[in-house]
């Protein structure tokens, strides 16, 4: 996945059983400047879809196995996938089969034979609209600005993605995980775990960047960051239902400051009532808070840190999480070396010194106590 992508997308995938055929069309999109992929059937397609970073397909209808149509209706059966749009290739006129197509979840159609000029003005269109949903950009964008009021700036948000998609796949490689968490989770969690604090636009200035640490009350009003960021990201999802990563990012934001043994809050909700994505989410967002040099403190090594996460097992974090943290914690330590702060998203623009650079805004902000 290329999280910062803007560019117009280039990369189709060409989905043909007849070798013939399929190598045409590879060589009249190559010739347009289009980078191509093929797959023979429409199960390798999907596969290619699902693993890979293809916006733009272009399927044959019939096909062995799984045809065209089949390939459009999985395809749009995905939850948290970004939107792929999908070209079919027919010998089939009629407006009947027009219809079934767009019903199936096609964008387009192109009976056979097709000029290539044809072709290249209908993938203009497609790209334009793919190109439209810069989701990614757009989710992260808004993170690092809700971010940009807090103490946590730097390249907090870069390195807890990536930890939470570590996490995300080493846990899909158990069973008891593996219905869960597919390629589309891992991508949704890099996608929506950096809005886990958005709700802290909503929290006041003397609170938020309170030079102090905060009194009981001030802390129960810093805890609502979870319920504001929660309620504005159920709101967009409820108004683009479709948008499922949505869902995904209102429970990351609603649950992150949960623990495994039901002390954590808003709800007090316990093991697997947390939803994974909270589970996850709340191992990665506190070893980077542990393993980061702020302000008011240095940063823990690897190993103080490691010690934490080990103790507040089946305590503070769902410990398939934590023994998906060991059996990772190489790629965790590389990740934190390579991703300093000096690799934000912002780097250009310094982080606003505030008092917001004190002990108890971290304190209130970091779920470890
Ligand atoms: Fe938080
Ligand atoms: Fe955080």
């Amino acid at each position: 996945m290329t999280p910062h992508r803007t560019e117009v997308p280039t990369r189709i995938l060409v989905v043909d059983d007849d070798p013939i055929c399929r190598d045409m069309l590879a060589a009249v999109l190559e010739d347009m400047d289009f980078e191509v992929e093929t797959a023979t059937n429409g199960e390798d397609a999907y596969h290619r879809v699902c693993h890979g970073d293809f916006r733009i397909v272009i399927s044959d209808w019939q096909m062995p196995g799984m045809s065209g149509i089949e390939l459009c209706r999985k395809l749009r059966a995905r939850r948290l996938g970004e939107y792929v749009y999908i070209i079919l290739l027919s010998s089939l006129h009629g407006k009947e089969n027009l219809v079934k197509g767009l019903q199936a979840g096609a964008d387009d159609f192109l009976c056979k034979p097709f000029e290539p000029v044809e072709l290249h003005v209908r993938l203009n269109t497609a790209r334009r609209i793919v190109s439209l949903e810069n989701r990614d950009l757009i989710v992260f964008s808004l993170a690092k600005l809700a971010e940009s009021r807090d103490c946590e700036t730097g390249a907090h948000l870069e390195r807890m993605r990536e930890y939470s998609k570590l996490l995300a796949e080493e846990l899909s490689k158990m069973p008891k995980f593996r219905q869960e968490i597919d390629n589309d989770f891992i991508r949704a969690i890099f996608l929506t775990s950096p809005l886990h604090d958005i709700g802290k636009v909503g929290i006041p200035d003397n609170i938020l960047l309170k030079p102090g640490r905060l009194t009981p009350d001030e802390f129960e009003i810093m805890k609502q960051h979870v319920t504001i960021g929660c309620k504005t990201l159920d709101a967009a999802y409820t108004a683009c239902p479709s948008a499922e990563y949505l869902r995904l990012a209102r429970d990351i934001a609603a649950t992150h400051h949960e623990k495994f043994d039901g002390s954590g809050y808003p709800n007090g909700l316990a093991g697997i009532d947390i939803p994974l994505c909270g589970r996850i989410v709340a191992l990665a967002d506190v070893y980077d808070a542990l393993t980061t040099k702020r302000v008011y403190k240095d940063a823990m090594s690897h190993e103080q840190a490691r010690r934490i996460i080990i103790e507040s097992r089946g305590s503070h974090f769902d410990p398939d999480v934590v023994d998906a943290f060991l059996r990772r914690e190489e790629d965790f330590q590389a990740i934190r070396r390579n991703l300093d702060d000096n690799h934000a998203f912002c780097s250009s623009t310094p982080p606003i010194v505030t008092p917001a650079n004190n002990p108890a805004g971290i304190l209130a902000a970091t779920p470890v106590s």
